[in-house]
């Protein structure tokens, strides 16, 4: 049987993801990324799990080495990659934010924003008319507004935990995320009946 490759995403939405496989009685065992591989095949399923960096799934899938993936709807907002999104899996939910030092008084215009994912945080101020600054980190986005980087950032929060941390608060919410399966176009068809049943699997449980 050819195989279904899935491309899953390392940090905190993979250990959801396997939970997943395991409700649809998919026993996909020791896909980890402490084992530092990186393909893993499961002849008895057909199927083969690739683990990538969050903001690599689409362009795995896009190209289609992969015919599915699983992503944050925070990677495919800020990638818009070609590719089908077939299914909201709610996992891994979160929201995207705008946030600001919690000393802010309210009103106070913001000029520089740091996030992680630009194309996000400019069509959000555009669309509010607010001409803005962005300034693209790669991670532990809160140092901006702490070291007088940006006077705000634009990124996800899940327990909130990391906001109140480093003295941060919710000044805008932009949207929900949560993760999505998406798929190559051109798999979608020509693998229909496998991906229809993994689909029709996963929707009888979430
Ligand atoms: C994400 C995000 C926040 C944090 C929010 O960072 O960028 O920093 O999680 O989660 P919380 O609300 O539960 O605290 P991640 O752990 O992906 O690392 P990064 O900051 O290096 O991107």
């Amino acid at each position: 049987m050819e195989f279904l490759t899935i491309a899953l995403s390392k940090g905190r939405i993979l250990g959801e993801t396997m939970e997943l496989f395991k409700k649809i009685e998919m026993h996909l065992d020791n896909v980890s990324e402490e084992s530092r591989k990186l393909i893993f095949e499961f002849e008895d399923y057909g199927m083969r799990l690739i683990l990538s960096k969050p903001l690599d799934v689409p362009i795995f899938v896009e190209h289609g080495v992969a015919d599915l993936g699983v992503a944050g709807k925070d990677v495919l907002l800020e990638e818009s990659k070609d590719v089908f999104e077939l299914l909201d899996l709610n996992l891994a939910r979160c929201r995207m934010v705008v946030a600001v030092p919690e000393d802010r008084a309210p009103g106070i215009p913001i000029y520089r924003v740091a996030t992680k994912y630009p194309r996000i945080a400019e069509s959000f101020f555009l669309k509010k008319a607010q001409p803005v600054e962005i300034i693209k980190l790669n991670g532990s986005v809160e140092l901006g507004p702490l070291l007088g980087l940006s006077d705000a950032i634009v990124d996800i929060v899940a327990t909130g935990h990391t906001l109140k941390e480093n003295r941060l608060k919710i000044e805008d919410e932009i949207c929900p995320i949560s993760a999505r399966l998406i798929a190559n176009q051109v798999s979608f068809r020509l693998k229909s009946s496998r991906i229809q049943e993994l689909l029709s699997r996963i929707r009888a449980i979430i």
